[in-house]
């Protein structure tokens, strides 16, 4: 089969927004128009259910590893391993099932990750981690993650193709999050606090 039809069907798996179908599953209100708007699992949590939160960071992570994972099981070229890496990311971010408005890539660019290399996606998860118990803030803790996964990226895959995507990924989500990084800068950044 053309490899062109496995990078569409990444777009297209890439599209189904978690956030939206898990929150109908459970009779929240639609993420996009509650909170930060964004459909993805840290917007879903302020909704106050755990496991919708859960399922939403579980759905959209599997659909960035799978692809991938699938592409490097049947030995597809390099070549053809980033460009479904990128669509399935890109399809997150720009979903053709809801009018190209999707969310900031971070369960799904994770996946990739853990595809790739799972220590690399280890790493990355480890500095969300960090930064989120030190902060409380999703976004930050995403942002600083994205920042050092290339570097991560550069000290341990191998091919180029693949550090380049890890690059490119979080160059995207970075910019993604730029309404997050103004309010991070004025202090209008919506947090979770800890239980008292
Ligand atoms: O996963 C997205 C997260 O980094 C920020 O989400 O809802 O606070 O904009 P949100």
């Amino acid at each position: 089969m053309n490899n062109a039809v496995f990078v569409i069907a990444a777009y297209l798996l890439g599209s189904i927004s978690f956030g939206i179908l898990v929150s109908k599953a459970f009779g929240l209100p639609d993420p996009r128009t509650v909170g930060s708007g964004n459909p993805g699992a840290t917007n879903v949590l302020r909704s106050g259910k755990k496991l919708a939160a859960l399922l939403t960071l579980l759905g959209d992570a599997a659909k960035g590893w799978l692809p991938v994972w699938l592409a490097q099981y049947y030995a597809l070229p390099a070549d053809v391993v980033c460009w479904i890496a990128l669509a399935v990311f890109l399809g997150h971010l720009y979903p053709v099932f809801y009018r190209f408005k999707g969310g900031k890539g971070v369960a799904t660019a994770l996946g990739v990750l853990l595809a790739f290399s799972p220590l690399l996606a280890g790493l990355a998860l480890l500095s969300w981690v960090a930064v989120f118990a030190l902060t409380r803030f999703s976004s930050l803790a995403a942002l600083t993650a994205a920042a050092l996964a290339p570097g991560f990226a550069w000290l341990l895959l191998t091919q180029v193709g693949y550090i380049i995507v890890v690059f490119v990924l979080s160059l995207l989500l970075i910019w993604r999050h730029r309404s997050n990084i103004r309010k991070l800068l004025d202090g209008t950044e919506s947090g979770f606090s800890k239980k008292p």
